[in-house]
């Protein structure tokens, strides 16, 4: 289950329900994320603070998708639609619809860094290095648009179990290679 296909052409299955749990993310009051995406989470987190000094927490966990429909329509008022599709997905095609994915963000000199300014810090490599040990992947991988269908985004972390992160870690590929790799 935790290694479900979701991007533009595959929609989050409808018998597919995740427990969603309410996080501690102190970016904002209302994060909510799957279970164990979030015990695992918080394994991390204490591991990049223990390790490297770095404060790292969720931006985004969880998402309705009214949420994502607000967000898509947001988005494209302020970028415009090609970047939009490079960065958003559309309603019901959100790895955030399921709990599955987190943003992460950076607290540093007292306040939250995200998105863009999150990618120019040296943490996305710490990110990078470390994420597989705790069961997830960086999503969309630099030159890999081609294949996932979006831009690179180093903020954005999927669970997917430590088994399967460890895969794709050490074979360099993403998650719509290891589903055809492993029918
Ligand atoms: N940023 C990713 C693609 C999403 O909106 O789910
Ligand atoms: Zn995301």
């Amino acid at each position: 289950m935790y290694d479900v296909l979701i991007n533009k052409n595959n929609k989050l299955p409808e018998n597919i329900n995740f427990e969603i749990v309410k996080t501690d993310s102190k970016y904002a009051l209302d994060i909510y994320a799957e279970k164990n995406t979030f015990k695992n989470f918080k394994k991390l987190q204490t591991y990049i603070f223990e390790k490297y000094g770095f404060v790292i927490d969720i931006e985004s966990g969880y998402r309705s998708i009214e949420k994502q429909e607000k967000l898509f329509n947001e988005i494209c008022l302020q970028k415009g639609l090609k970047h939009t599709l490079k960065y958003v997905a559309k309603p019901g095609y959100s790895e955030h619809n399921s709990g599955l994915a987190i943003d992460i963000t950076l607290f540093d000199n007292g306040r939250f860094l995200v998105d863009f300014e999150f990618s120019s810090h040296e943490i996305i490599n710490i990110i990078e290095k470390n994420a597989h040990k705790f069961g997830f992947i960086i999503r969309y991988p630099k030159n890999k648009e081609y294949i996932t269908g979006y831009g690179y985004e180093p903020w954005h972390l999927r669970y997917v179990g430590k088994k399967i992160a460890k895969y794709i870690y050490n074979h360099n590929i993403t998650l719509e290679e290891y589903k055809i790799l492993t029918i």
